[in-house]
């Protein structure tokens, strides 16, 4: 049974992680009262991720999610799981333009969210960005395999690394992250045998989603995880129905208002005594 996170959980706690062969969760979360209960749960790494852009704000892509609205949502996390390794991703077109966009950018967010490292989802032109984020001093994790942000040119989110030629590239790729700087991996939707491809070929902490056991950690969309989401990909455990008690409760307290059961007695605010009759006594419908 996993324990709350009582000491913080740093990046060298996650290199040890790799060298020791402990295996660490991630979850996606966006806000303080789930960040609370998943540091709460022992969960060890946090990231406020551009799924945001699906499960918060309903946008059928991540494109449209701007950068002030995770930096405000990460900092959300932060004050509610200050013990957690937090990441946070860096949205589409906030790096895209230069090297110096994505600096200017990724210092933003650490200054004004508190997170502990970015998360940039990367293709071979990629090298100079993470190189000159690990330069500035700032923990890059690099997000290859499936990149959500890249849907338009991948023409769907269909898993990467089926061929050879696929898979090498992706090894490739992972390789050059880590010259260049990246502090750890995140290797989203490809077969297990890719994963283990690329934790043999780094030497980083590579999380996987997706990615089969050989990853060093995983990571899931937490709505999918709990069963709120329509529709999940099939590396999702789905461990808890939470859709179900809550259109359950919603329900309930539209019928009880509707049926004038709520709000009762026990819901209300109470007038001293002498004020309530003077009060009720003053008006001519008598204030009830
Ligand atoms: O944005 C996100 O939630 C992610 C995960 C799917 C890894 O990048």
């Amino acid at each position: 049974m996993s324990q709350a996170l009582t000491k913080r959980f740093t990046l060298n706690d996650l290199r040890a992680a790799r060298r020791s062969g402990h295996k660490v969760a991630m979850l996606t979360c966006y806000d303080y009262l789930n960040a609370q209960l998943m540091q709460e749960a022992g969960v060890p790494l946090l990231l406020v991720g551009d799924s945001a852009a699906n499960v918060i704000l309903g946008y059928p892509t991540t494109l449209p999610i701007s950068l002030h609205f995770l930096i405000e949502i990460t900092s959300a996390v932060r004050r509610g799981a200050p013990n957690c390794l937090l990441i946070a991703d860096m949205p589409f077109g906030s790096y895209q333009v230069s090297p110096q966009q994505g600096l200017r950018n990724a210092l933003r967010m650490m200054k004004l969210s508190g997170c502990d490292c970015i998360k940039l989802e990367v293709a071979q032109g990629h090298a100079q960005q993470v190189q000159t984020l690990a330069d500035a001093g700032v923990a890059v994790m690099a997000h290859v395999g499936l990149r959500p942000q890249a849907v338009g040119i991948l023409g769907g989110y269909r898993y990467q690394g089926r061929t050879v030629d696929e898979a090498e590239q992706i090894v490739a790729l992972a390789r050059q992250m880590e010259s260049a700087g990246a502090a750890a991996l995140l290797l989203e939707a490809v077969p297990p045998e890719v994963g283990r491809a690329v934790v043999d070929a780094t030497g980083i902490p590579v999380i996987g989603c997706g990615a089969g056991p050989a990853c060093h950690g995983s990571v899931v969309v937490s709505q999918d995880l709990l069963g709120m989401t329509a529709h999940r990909p099939r590396f999702v455990p789905v461990l808890a129905d939470m859709a179900t008690p809550l259109r359950t409760a919603y329900g309930q307290y539209a019928d009880q208002i509707v049926a004038g059961a709520y709000p009762a007695p026990e819901h209300q605010y109470e007038m001293p005594r002498e004020e309530k009759e003077k009060f009720v006594g003053k008006s001519p419908a008598g204030h009830q």
